[in-house]
C-alpha cells in the first residue's frame, strides 16, 4: 500500500475536489460535509474525467399524497458529481453511477493525519 499525498486538510474547502496522481492513475479527491472521498478519475461510460465534473445536489421529485407530481427540488443530503463528457452522475459518498448503481467508480480509502490528507492506493 502507498499513501499518496493530497495536500493539507485545511486547503480543502468543503465542496471542493482535486486530482492526485499515483503513477499513471488519476484519482479525484473530494471533501464534502467534512469527510473525504476518493475515486479513480475514469468514467464507467467512455473513460472521461468523471471526478473533474461539477458537484450538484440530486434533483428529487416532490409528490402529493395521491402520488401525483408537484414539483422538483434539490436534495438536502444527496450530492452527485457529473462527468463533464456526457453527464453520467455519480453519488459522491459511494461512487455509484446514479443511473445504474451496479456501475461504480473505483474507490480509495482516504486518511487524514497531522493535518495532511493521503489517498491509500496499491
Ligand atoms: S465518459 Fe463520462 S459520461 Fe461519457
Amino acid at each position: 500500500m502507498t499513501e499518496v499525498p493530497a495536500g493539507k486538510a485545511a486547503s480543502f474547502e468543503d465542496g471542493s475536489q482535486r486530482i492526485v496522481f499515483h503513477g499513471d492513475v488519476e484519482i479525484g479527491v473530494f471533501r464534502w460535509g467534512g469527510k473525504f472521498y476518493a475515486y479513480e478519475n475514469l468514467c464507467v461510460h467512455q473513460g472521461g474525467p468523471a471526478c473533474e465534473g461539477v458537484l450538484m445536489h440530486q434533483v428529487e421529485d416532490v409528490l402529493a399524497s395521491d402520488r401525483t407530481f408537484v414539483r422538483q427540488k434539490f436534495s438536502d443530503t444527496d450530492v452527485h458529481f457529473v462527468c463533464p463528457w456526457h453527464g453520467y452522475e455519480y453519488d459522491l459518498t459511494t461512487g455509484e453511477c446514479v443511473g445504474d448503481r451496479r456501475l461504480k467508480l473505483r474507490r480509495y480509502p482516504v486518511v487524514e493525519r497531522g493535518g495532511e490528507v493521503f489517498v491509500v492506493a496499491e
